[in-house]
């Protein structure tokens, strides 16, 4: 006998509720519960049932179970390409290109069969996509359903190497009542789309929706259900993307692919510092440009800063891209111990380009940024500056000097600012000059 019951879950986080609740204590949203009947498997007897173990030993593997998708900086968030077997995620805000992305893949896949399910558009409209991005695609499958049943059985009969489902939000199932879309629904939809992916070795990508805050629409359990969560993100106003991976069971999280949005579909960028300083202003006040690691690559930014008197008891720190308790901490080192009275200012602190900087080894850009703007002086505009700036306002190593150094060299720099510790060789790099500090007391004497 089934027993059913009525449990409430947020819409937004999944957070599961015996009752109504207008706010989530999960995560603080207003009036995001739904109500949901669960049906209860009548319990069985386990007596019976057995499972075989196998030695570690005996399981066998394949490297060569990666498929390229002929699309490097898709492979390289991926780490080194598509797992087989795999359910791969990919979220993003809406219109940031997403059905694109799916395919710009179906289409370079290396491997065979690719079917593409969508749930959201008609076949024709995928086609006038397709067309637009000049995609030749024999390999490639179309189905617009949205039922998950059928979706499993067209699956089974057309044994394709590759999946796409555009988007897990539109696909429901009979066996439970809610509306699809809900939390339960997307989740018993990934759930079948896993066991079918581990079953037939059928590697399976999805598209999730986020909701205005930026978080994948439906349960955070999704996130820990797939094998791989990669984020699209983008400034809506920009022509560029950033493709990362936020989980990954077969490679780094570190990894970002970046890529221009433009009407023949998305192209790769394989030199992201250009596009990262177009546009920057030269010689001007509060402007510092950094070299920054995203996962094996260098890249050079910049970061902006501005200081301005307030009448507010507690200045504003306000920042974009760079975490606002390090911009404080920054703050009270240069008013304690360098002496720039600036604690009392407002703080604005903006990396441009959209990317989110969190490794100390821009600190020191960070610092001569916002000296910059206080005491209006530029720094000249070939120059980069690098290192992590301690408590007592002492510059620290950092790693990967070589690379940001040989990135800053590559994009005609001449003069890049270092931690005094770094034991490099003298006259290693030719065509740059390396300034060592140990404090920053030091290179303020140097730059201002
Ligand atoms: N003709 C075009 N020229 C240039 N860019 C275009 C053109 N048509 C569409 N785009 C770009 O493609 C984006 C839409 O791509 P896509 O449909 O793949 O997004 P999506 O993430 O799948 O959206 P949704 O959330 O609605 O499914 C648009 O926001 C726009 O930037
Ligand atoms: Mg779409």
């Amino acid at each position: 006998m089934k027993k059913q019951k009525t449990v409430f879950f947020c819409n937004e986080c999944g957070y599961e509720s015996g009752k109504w609740l207008g706010r989530c204590p999960g995560c603080e949203s207003w009036n995001s519960f739904i109500e949901e009947i669960v049906q209860e498997a009548a319990s069985r007897s386990t007596a019976k049932r057995t499972a075989a173990s196998r030695s570690l030993n005996d399981i066998e593997t394949d490297e060569r179970d990666r498929k390229s998708t002929n699309i490097n900086e898709i492979d390289r968030v991926l780490g080194g390409g598509i797992v087989r077997g795999s359910l791969i995620l990919i979220g993003g805000e809406p219109g940031i290109g997403k059905s694109t992305i799916l395919i710009q893949i179906a289409a370079n896949y290396s491997g065979n069969k690719v079917l593409y399910i969508s749930g959201e558009e008609s076949l024709a409209q995928i086609k006038l996509r397709a067309d637009r991005l000049k995609t030749k695609g024999s390999n490639i499958f179309m189905l617009a359903e949205t039922d998950l049943d059928s979706i499993q059985n067209c699956i089974e009969k057309e044994k394709p190497e590759l999946v796409m489902i555009d988007s897990i939000q539109t696909v429901f199932s009979d066996s439970l009542t809610s509306a699809p879309g809900t939390v339960s629904q997307v989740r018993e939809a990934t759930a079948r789309l896993m066991r079918m992916s581990k079953e037939t070795g059928i590697t399976i990508i999805i598209v999730g929706h986020v909701t205005k805050e930026g978080t994948l629409a439906g349960p955070r359990v999704l996130e820990h259900m797939v094998d791989t969560v990669l984020y699209f993100e983008g400034e809506r106003h920009m022509s560029y993307r950033i493709l990362r991976a936020v989980k990954n069971r077969f490679g780094s999280t570190n990894e970002i692919g970046v890529f221009e949005m433009s009407d023949s579909g998305l192209r790769e960028i394989g030199n992201p510092s250009e596009i990262m300083l177009s546009g920057r202003p030269i010689d001007t006040s509060g402007s510092v440009v950094v070299s920054t690691i995203e996962g094996t690559r260098p890249m050079l930014i910049e970061i902006q800063a501005l200081m301005s008197d307030t009448n507010l008891v507690m200045p504003r720190r306000t920042t974009n891209g760079v975490d606002a308790n390090r911009i404080s901490l920054l703050i009270a080192v240069l008013d304690k111990k360098i002496g720039l009275r600036i604690s009392s200012m407002d703080a604005y602190v903006n990396v441009l380009g959209g990317l989110k900087i969190s490794e100390p080894a821009c600190d020191l850009g960070i610092v001569c940024a916002i000296a910059s703007s206080f005491k209006d002086t530029a720094i000249d505009h070939k120059t980069v500056i690098l290192g992590e700036v301690g408590l007592t306002g002492e510059i620290r190593n950092i790693s990967h000097l070589d690379k940001r150094i040989n990135e800053a060299a590559r994009m005609g720099f001449d003069k890049c600012i270092i931690p005094a510790g770094d034991l490099m060789e003298q006259g290693k790099y030719k065509n740059i000059e390396i300034l060592k500090f140990t404090g920053v007391r030091d290179v303020f004497d140097y730059l201002f």
